[in-house]
C-alpha cells in the first residue's frame, strides 16, 4: 500500500472534506515522530482552523493524541476516578480545594494540571509556592500516591499525550489556538491519558476568560462533553462567569492561603460556592454519594476539617512543608503593599478580571511567555465585590509587591479595572448553565 502523503491530507481538509481515522492517525504520528515537517503540520492545523472538524473527526483526533503516549491504567484503584478541568480564569484556585475535598469523601482524584500563562494562573505554580512541594512526580510515584491517599496533583509528564506538546507549541505561533476541535482534542487527550473515567469541566465565560462570549463558551462546552462521551468518558460541564476574579486573592502564595482558609470554612462566598458545586458534580459522577446527600456530604467534608486534613497529607506526600496549613508565614509573601482606593462613593459595578490578572502578571505573579520565571510571593488582594457600596477612599485593591518594584505598569493596567456608579448593578449569577 502506498504511504499516505501529508500534502494529500492537507488538501483534503483545505477543500472542506472530512478526514478518516487513518489520515488523522498519520498526522498525529507525523507530529510525534517528526516525519511530518513543521510546515505541513502547521498547514493542516490552519486548514482545521478554517474548515473545522466533525464530532467523529474530533473524537478520532483526541484518541490518536491519547495513543501518541502512555494511557494510565488505574483500574486497580477502586471506583470511578474523576478529575476537574477549568478553561482558565483569574483567582481560580478551586482545584486546591476540591481535589482534597472529593478525595476525603473516598473518591480517587488523579489530577494533572497546567501552569499559568498571560493573565490566568495555573494550579502547578500555586502548589509550587509551598516550600518543597513537587509537582514533577513520576507516573509510578503518582500511582502510589493515588493508591495511598486517593489524590495527587502533578504536571503533565512527558509520556502523557506527547503529540499535544508538539501541536500546541505550533498552534501558539501560527494563530491556530482558538479552534474548538483543536482545543477539545488538546484538553481531552491529556485527561483521558491520565486514566480517569469522569471529568467535570468548568468552562469560563467573560472578560477574564479564554472564551469571551456565551455562544463561544457554550460551543466549547458542548464539544468537550460530546467528544468526552464519544471517547467513553463521563463528562459534565458547568458554564461559569469570569468577568470578575474568583475569591479575594490573585497570585500564587496568596491563593494558597485563600485555599487553606476556604478548607477551614473561612473562604469567600463565591469561591466556596463554586468549589462545593464542582465537588458535588464530581461526587455524583463517581456515584460515591446519593444525589440527595451529595450537598450535605461535601459541606460536611469542609466543616469537619476532613478536606483540610487531606490537603495536609497531600502536601506532605509531595514533599511540601505541611506546616503552611497553620503558619502562613512559611509561605513566601512579599512585604510591599499599595492600596488602590475608591475615587468616589457609590456601588462597584465593574471589577475587571483580565485587568487584575494582567496587573498581577506585571508584578511578577504570572508569565508573559512560557519561559518567564514567576515570583510566588506577589499578586493582589481584592477588597471589594461587584455590587458592594463603597465610601470615597475605601480600599478596592491591594497590590502585594517586592519593595522597590516599579508599580507603574501594573497601576496603568488597573486604571479602568474598577467602575463605581450611583446605581447598583443588576446581580449576575456565577453559574450560567450546566451541560452533560
Ligand atoms: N488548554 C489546553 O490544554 N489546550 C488548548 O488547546 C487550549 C487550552
Amino acid at each position: 500500500m502506498l504511504a499516505m502523503r501529508a500534502v494529500d491530507i492537507i488538501r483534503k481538509k483545505r477543500d472542506g472534506q472530512a478526514l478518516d481515522q487513518a489520515e488523522i492517525e498519520a498526522f498525529v504520528q507525523g507530529a510525534v515522530t517528526g516525519s511530518w515537517p513543521e510546515y505541513q503540520l502547521a498547514a493542516l492545523l490552519m486548514a482545521v482552523f478554517f474548515r473545522g472538524m466533525s464530532v467523529q473527526e474530533t473524537a478520532a483526533l483526541t484518541l490518536a493524541m491519547v495513543r501518541s503516549g502512555v494511557r494510565l491504567d488505574l483500574s486497580e484503584l477502586p471506583g470511578i476516578k474523576v478529575d476537574k478541568h477549568s478553561t482558565g480564569g483569574v483567582g481560580d484556585k478551586t482545584s486546591l480545594i476540591l481535589a482534597p475535598l472529593v478525595a476525603s469523601c473516598g473518591v480517587v482524584v488523579p489530577m494533572m494540571s497546567g501552569r499559568g500563562l498571560g493573565h490566568t494562573g495555573g494550579t502547578l505554580d500555586k502548589l509550587e509556592s509551598i516550600p518543597g512541594f513537587r509537582v514533577d512526580l513520576s507516573l509510578d510515584e503518582f500511582r502510589a500516591a493515588l493508591r495511598d491517599l486517593g489524590c495527587a496533583l502533578i504536571g503533565q509528564t512527558a509520556e502523557i499525550a506527547p503529540a499535544d506538546k508538539v501541536l500546541y507549541a505550533l498552534r501558539d505561533v501560527t494563530a491556530t489556538v482558538e479552534s474548538i476541535p483543536l482545543i477539545t482534542a488538546s484538553i481531552l487527550s491529556k485527561k483521558i491519558a491520565e486514566g480517569i473515567n469522569g471529568l467535570v469541566l468548568d468552562v469560563k465565560c467573560g472578560r477574564g476568560a479564554f472564551m469571551k462570549t456565551l455562544p463561544e463558551a457554550r460551543r466549547l462546552a458542548e464539544s468537550l462533553t460530546s467528544i468526552g462521551a464519544a471517547a467513553g468518558l463521563r463528562t459534565r460541564a458547568v458554564l461559569t462567569r469570569m468577568d470578575a476574579p474568583l475569591g479575594q486573592a490573585v497570585g500564587n502564595s496568596l491563593e494558597v492561603i485563600e485555599s487553606i482558609e476556604t478548607l477551614k470554612g473561612e473562604g469567600s462566598a463565591d469561591l466556596t460556592f463554586l468549589a462545593l458545586l464542582l465537588s458535588e458534580a464530581m461526587l455524583l459522577m463517581a456515584g460515591a454519594v446519593e444525589a440527595a446527600a451529595v450537598g450535605p456530604r461535601a459541606r460536611q467534608a469542609l466543616s469537619s476539617g476532613q478536606a483540610l486534613e487531606k490537603f495536609r497529607a497531600i502536601i506532605e506526600r509531595q514533599g511540601g512543608d505541611p506546616r503552611v496549613i497553620d503558619d502562613y508565614d512559611r509561605l513566601p509573601v512579599a512585604a510591599g503593599r499599595y492600596l488602590v482606593r475608591a475615587p468616589r462613593p457609590g456601588y462597584v459595578t465593574r471589577l475587571d478580571a483580565e485587568s487584575v490578572g494582567r496587573a498581577s502578571m506585571l508584578l511578577g505573579a504570572g508569565r508573559a511567555t512560557v519561559t518567564d520565571r514567576i515570583d510566588p510571593g506577589v499578586g493582589m488582594l481584592i477588597h471589594c465585590r461587584v455590587g458592594d457600596q463603597v465610601a470615597e477612599g475605601e480600599p478596592l485593591l491591594e497590590l502585594v509587591h517586592r519593595e522597590g518594584a516599579d508599580l507603574g505598569p501594573a497601576l496603568r493596567v488597573l486604571e479602568s479595572a474598577c467602575a463605581i456608579s450611583d446605581v447598583p448593578p443588576v446581580p449576575e449569577p456565577l453559574v450560567i448553565d450546566t451541560l452533560g
